[in-house]
């Protein structure tokens, strides 16, 4: 396996890969890896040549009190995951002054996500989704990828990163890949090793809220107070959960709506903490007019 840490390294690896009509898939990623990412890159090996895999924790995405310095780092155990998936594989592991060249606070150019990051997450994590545009832009530019895979699991970060490559006129390809759930129900997380036993067994309730929503648009609900009411019931079957969204926005606009129109495409999302950590889950569905509803996979 190919381990690169310098940004014009790779840039010249992808180079001399894309003069030889090889497609590069990029799977960005913080390490941590669990089988939601070996997801990520089984679908970018079926749909590039060659694969790259960024392992970079961004601090810029992480808030004053969020978990920037506890994040779980384990480069060794990462790359060995990954040479189980594929010796063919590129790892693109850079140091934090290659990524923002004289520390964070030297860049004078930041990237504006607008009115699509101040809903769901976006209203409780302040400056998160413009660090994860920016540092996926820098991404793109080290890696030149043709293709780059994402999680659903991160629905709203998909939706902005899909809407960044649109309004930036970026030449790549964006894969949505559906979230990877434990037995459970509970979709994996890098986060979830923080959970007690306990808490880990109450936390099966945060896909069942999401579902619930899910089933209840099926069956024809279109009310957002209804929607919200029946995913936080479901939330409050466990006292350890502690709420801290649970809301039912557009797709593609990531706006809230109060009643879902005949075939509008639609996100059912929570955030819920136990004890201090912070869980996410969501779907997207389509409600349909006369039908029912319809899965809506990107
Ligand atoms: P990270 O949390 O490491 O996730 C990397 C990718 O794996 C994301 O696209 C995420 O949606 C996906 N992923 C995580 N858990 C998943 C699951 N259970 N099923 C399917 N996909 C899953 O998301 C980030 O890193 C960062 O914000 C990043 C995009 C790398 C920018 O720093």
């Amino acid at each position: 396996m190919k381990i690169i840490t310098s940004v014009r390294k790779m840039q010249a690896w992808a180079d001399r890969r894309r003069s030889e009509g090889r497609r590069i898939a990029l799977v960005p990623t913080m390490g941590a890896l669990h089988a939601g990412h070996d997801a990520l890159v089984r679908t970018a090996l079926s749909s590039a040549d060659d694969v790259i895999v960024s392992i970079f924790v961004n601090p810029t995405q992480f808030g004053p009190r969020e978990d920037f310095d506890a994040y779980p780092r384990h480069l060794d155990e990462d790359v060995e995951t990954l040479g189980k998936l594929s010796s063919g594989l590129t790892v693109f592991a850079p140091e934090t002054e290659e990524i923002y060249p004289g520390g964070i606070q030297a860049s004078r150019i930041s990237v504006e996500v607008g009115d699509m990051s101040r809903y769901l997450c976006g209203t409780f994590r302040k400056g998160h989704f413009e660090g994860v545009a920016a540092i996926v832009l820098k991404l793109f530019h080290a890696c030149r990828p043709h293709v780059a895979v994402f999680g659903l699991k991160d629905a709203q970060q998909f939706v902005i990163l899909k809407r960044l490559v649109q309004d930036m006129l970026l030449d790549i390809g964006m894969v949505g890949v559906p979230t990877v759930r434990a037995a459970d129900g509970l979709a994996l997380s890098s986060r979830n090793a923080y959970l007690s036993p306990v808490q880990r067994k109450a936390a099966v309730v945060v896909s069942q809220a999401v579902h619930g929503a899910e089933e209840a648009i099926e069956k024809g609900e279109q009310r957002r107070a209804a929607l919200v009411e029946i995913m936080r019931s479901i939330l409050r079957r466990e006292d350890e959960a502690r709420v801290q969204y649970a809301d039912v926005v557009d797709a593609d606009t990531l706006q809230p709506v109060e009643e879902i129109s005949p075939g509008q495409r639609v996100l059912a999302a929570v955030a819920v903490y136990f004890g201090n950590t912070r869980l996410i889950d969501s779907v997207f569905t389509q409600a349909l007019a006369d039908q029912g509803a319809e899965k809506y996979d990107e």
